[in-house]
């Protein structure tokens, strides 16, 4: 089968290939997958560097995330041949079978094609973890959510929306604010770039942001800390900017905001009945229809240089998807 591999780390993707290798042999616990569609995560770029925390030794095959067909599992695990899954585990995604733990992956929602189930689940979960389940948001609450092209964003924005908050997205990329418009339609779009309070407090006649949802980190988060309301959230997500901001304590003293670390699939982990029923929630607004994953891009395994490109240069607006092997693009 293929599979892109890592065969050494390296910031420019050169120690990355597709190879042809054998069908990973299923153990005890886990289920074989035909893979039908794998999404790009930006863990998955940071794993090719060596800088996401955490470090596979290579050669490993990348991909964390995919949806697929099930052609074996063991009788108790509660999925036979055939079954539409969606899931992954930390590495194994991107080839044409993987092997993955029968306790990560779940029924693909009905109604969502293959590339939908697999744009999905990290991103939505994610955002729920953060926006509901640690941010506890409530219709009507201001909510700013940055990197707004990204997969967790934009999902968040997704997910805001159809829980009945009010939305400002905002992106480093100026040129992306139409897609980002016309995608979900947030109340506001604006750019993160500099100083972004002032426009904050106008679209907020003053009120500021209930939550803010940062995966960008740097000076974003540094801003951030001067849009939070008094009795809201700063919710840490992710670092895609490359610095990890710091905070003086007296800052959130002051103005009574929280800062809370969101870090979905450990709190599933570690909470495995709170992780269900966050899963279970996502599938059940997907298959209603109500949240609907953004997908920029659907292309061939064999592309798979072009898609990581893409988001190392902030390209993307939405996931971008790997179809492996002979797979129909979208099927
Ligand atoms: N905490 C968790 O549980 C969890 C789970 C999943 C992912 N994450 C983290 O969340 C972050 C986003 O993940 P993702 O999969 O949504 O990634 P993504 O699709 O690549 O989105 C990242 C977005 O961040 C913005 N950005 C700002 N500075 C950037 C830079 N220097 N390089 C690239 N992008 C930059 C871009 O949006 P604009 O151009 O619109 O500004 C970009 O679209 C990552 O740090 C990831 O590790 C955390």
């Amino acid at each position: 089968m293929q599979a892109l591999q890592v065969t050494s780390l390296s910031d420019d993707l050169s120690g990355c290939q597709l190879v042809e290798t054998v069908i990973p042999e299923r153990q005890s616990g886990q289920v074989l997958v035909r893979v039908h569609a794998a999404s790009l995560n930006f863990p998955d770029l940071l794993m090719t560097r060596g800088k996401y925390q955490f470090k596979p030794e290579p050669p490993f095959t990348s991909g964390m995330e995919l949806a697929g067909e099930v052609i074996d599992a063991d009788s108790e695990s509660g999925f036979k041949a055939g079954d539409r899954v969606m899931g992954g585990a930390k590495t194994g995604a991107m080839a044409e079978y993987a092997c993955v733990p029968a306790r990560n992956l779940r029924l693909a929602p009905e109604g969502l094609d293959y590339p939908q189930a697999a744009a999905l689940g990290a991103a939505y979960t994610t955002a729920y973890t953060a926006l509901v389940e640690l941010g506890g948001l409530q219709p009507g609450q201001w909510v700013l959510v940055h990197g707004a092209s990204g997969g967790v964003a934009l999902a968040a924005v997704d997910l805001a929306k159809t829980l009945g908050a009010k939305i400002i997205a905002a992106t480093g990329s100026a040129d992306k604010i139409d897609r980002i418009n016309a995608l979900y339609a947030p109340d506001a779009v604006i750019e993160s770039n500099g100083r972004f309070r002032e426009q904050v407090t106008e679209i907020t006649g003053g009120e500021l942001c209930d939550l803010v949802c940062d995966p960008v980190g740097g000076d974003v988060f540094d801003e951030s800390t001067r849009c939070v309301a008094f009795g809201g959230k700063l919710l840490v997500v992710g670092f895609a900017g490359g610095r990890i901001a710091d905070i003086a304590t007296n800052i959130p003293l002051i103005k009574g905001f929280s800062v809370v670390g969101v870090r979905a699939g450990e709190y599933a982990r570690r909470f495995p009945d709170r992780g269900a029923r966050i899963a279970a929630e996502v599938s059940r607004m997907a298959s209603a229809g109500t949240i609907r994953p953004a997908i920029d891009r659907i292309v061939p395994l064999s592309e798979w240089r072009s898609a990581f490109a893409a988001m190392d240069d902030r390209e993307l607006v939405g996931k971008v998807i790997l179809i492996p092997g002979d797979s129909e693009l979208g099927d």
